[in-house]
């Protein structure tokens, strides 16, 4: 379908039933999911183990062919932990394993694909149990990882940060830089006297926000029937 032929109610109350969704079986999931999440189809994002939370503002997108999954798997039960801040894009397909810690700051954004695990799982001489190594993973304020990139064990990567497209990050990232490639280097230094537009900006009124694209609905969505919603349901053509 290229136009949505949804009656503004119809909508409404598919975006209502969506947060109740979440709300019912996903923040229970959480130690802490903050007000003012965005999940798009939250029965396509998985979440498992202990300790995870989720700020405020949270933007999850789930899809069929590409779930989001969010994980602990602790050496204990009870250990292990996943802590995301406030703002944050997990776009569809990002996979999180944290064996031991990973801590993702407020802005992050996350590109389609994107995995981060703070753990090898297997050892490398010893492939039947689990590494003694302990490498958390901490991802600062406004970092962007791009589509498909991975951050693997031990990497802290500074503020503001860019991960290319498919970029693989073994080692630490400085703040305001580019990384691109396998394993990832500095390919750019980002300009700090610029003025930086951050997720956390744009989510400075949630409710304002939330008020605003209401109206957009009701005024694009003002002329659509429940007949001609339906007709395109059972049988659309190139129009619809
Ligand atoms: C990281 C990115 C934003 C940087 O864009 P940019 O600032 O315009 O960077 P440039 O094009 O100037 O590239 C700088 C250098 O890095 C290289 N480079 C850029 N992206 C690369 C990548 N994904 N892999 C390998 N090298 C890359 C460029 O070839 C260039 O090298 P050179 O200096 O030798 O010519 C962009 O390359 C990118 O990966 N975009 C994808 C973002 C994304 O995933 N969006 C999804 C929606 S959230």
């Amino acid at each position: 379908m290229r136009q949505d032929r949804r009656p503004y109610w119809v909508k409404k109350n598919y975006l209502s039933f969506r947060r109740w969704y979440a709300n019912h079986f996903l923040r229970p999931a959480c130690d802490e999911l903050g007000d003012h999440h965005t999940i798009m189809k939250p029965w396509y994002v998985d979440i498992s183990g202990p300790n995870i939370s989720i700020g405020q503002c949270a933007t999850i997108i789930g899809e069929p062919s590409d779930r989001v999954k969010l994980g602990v798997w602790g050496r204990e039960p009870d250990q292990g932990e996943l802590r995301i801040g406030d703002y944050v894009l997990i776009s569809p397909g990002c996979r999180i394993s944290a064996g031991d810690k990973i801590i993702i700051g407020d802005s992050v954004m996350m590109a389609n694909g994107v995995y981060i695990t703070d753990s090898d799982w297997h050892g490398v001489y010893d492939r039947a149990h689990r590494t003694d190594e302990i490498a958390p993973v901490v991802i600062k304020d406004n970092v962007w990882l791009g589509d498909g990139s991975k951050v693997l064990k031990g990497v802290t990567i500074g503020e503001n940060s860019i991960v290319a497209a498919g970029a693989v990050v073994t080692k630490n990232v400085a703040a305001n830089v580019v990384v691109a490639g396998n394993p990832a280097k500095v390919v750019k230094e980002l300009d700090t006297e610029r003025e930086m537009v951050t997720r956390k900006e744009y989510f400075a009124d949630p409710l304002g926000q939330e008020r605003f694209f209401d109206a957009v609905d009701q005024a694009v969505l003002k002329e659509n029937t429940w007949l001609n919603w339906l007709r395109a349901v059972i049988s659309p053509n190139k129009h619809d």
